[in-house]
């Protein structure tokens, strides 16, 4: 819930910019947006506007902390500041960064199926190609060279969650990372939103009314202040079909890794 600027665009009295208190970090296609934007109903929360890379792009990192802040909206102190960068949490110097910003900060980190965020990450870099009139391929020709599985392939190697948390353990102790299921968020925002607003120690202030089950869109949209939206139409887009085969060399692959990230969070989730 912003603070809205005048004509003038003079900030309101009493506020100021300020570095974050929370990090979305990722994952990207987890469903960072749709997190950040169903946070932003609290009226305690003041949401980044962009994704700012400071941490994780090195020609950002170096304009300095001050640069950071200014990139953050007006808020009052009661409230607390958010950002969501989903590259964060791949990104190998961002969990040593934001530790030396500030190593008691909480991060949020929104993961889904690590299968199915591979499909997602394909289908919006084939989307991004197609704008910019570069050639595409088919998602099995990314996935398999010469008959095995493609582990070098970009998606795959995002969705390893375990190399990547344990890059961020070694900065953050586990309670202070807050892992948000994905594939929960989806099908029922609510408890999920309840859960972090705990973990922020937010009064509870998101309740049922704030969310609506678009039928035309197939997922959920926020009503808030008296306005109804959805999220822009590159988030909830159909995947292709992938082939069985190569999909289940997929699944068999991340299996291990799942297994080994369950056991570091303490937590199982339904992808196995
Ligand atoms: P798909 O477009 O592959 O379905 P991110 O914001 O991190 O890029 O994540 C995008 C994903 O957010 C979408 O991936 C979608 O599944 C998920 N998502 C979760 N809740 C959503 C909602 N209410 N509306 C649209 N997408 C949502």
């Amino acid at each position: 819930a912003n603070v809205s600027e005048d004509a003038t665009s003079s900030p309101p009295p009493g506020t100021s910019k300020r570095t974050p208190h929370s990090i979305i970090i990722g994952v990207r296609k987890g469903g960072t947006r749709a997190l950040l934007e169903m946070l932003d109903i609290h009226p305690e929360v003041a949401a980044a506007a962009t994704e700012v890379h400071f941490f994780d792009w090195d020609e950002n990192y170096a304009k300095g902390l001050e640069w950071y802040r200014d990139l953050m909206p007006y808020s009052y102190p009661h409230q607390i500041t958010i950002e969501k960068t989903p590259g964060y949490f791949t990104s190998p110097l961002a969990p040593e960064r934001i530790c030396a910003m500030n190593s008691s900060i909480k991060l949020l980190l929104i993961l889904r199926d690590p299968a199915e965020r591979v499909i997602s990450d394909y289908t919006q870099v084939y989307f991004n190609r197609l704008e910019n009139h570069k050639p595409v391929q088919a998602i099995e020709n990314l996935l398999v060279r010469s008959g095995s599985l493609n582990i070098r392939y970009k998606a795959i190697q995002r969705s390893l969650y375990d190399v990547h948390m344990r890059n961020w353990l070694k900065h953050f102790p586990l309670e202070q990372i807050h892992i948000v299921d994905g594939d929960a968020l989806i099908h029922d925002p609510l408890p999920e939103l309840q859960k972090v607003e705990r973990f922020l120690n937010l009064a509870p202030r998101i309740v049922s009314s704030n969310f609506y089950f678009n039928q035309t869109k197939g997922f959920y949209c926020i009503r808030s202040d008296g306005r109804e939206r959805c999220l822009h139409e590159s988030k909830g887009r159909p995947h292709p079909s992938v082939n069985n085969t190569v999909l289940q060399q997929l699944r068999s692959y991340l299996q291990e890794h799942n297994q080994h990230f369950f056991r570091m969070v303490k937590r199982t989730f339904s992808w196995q």
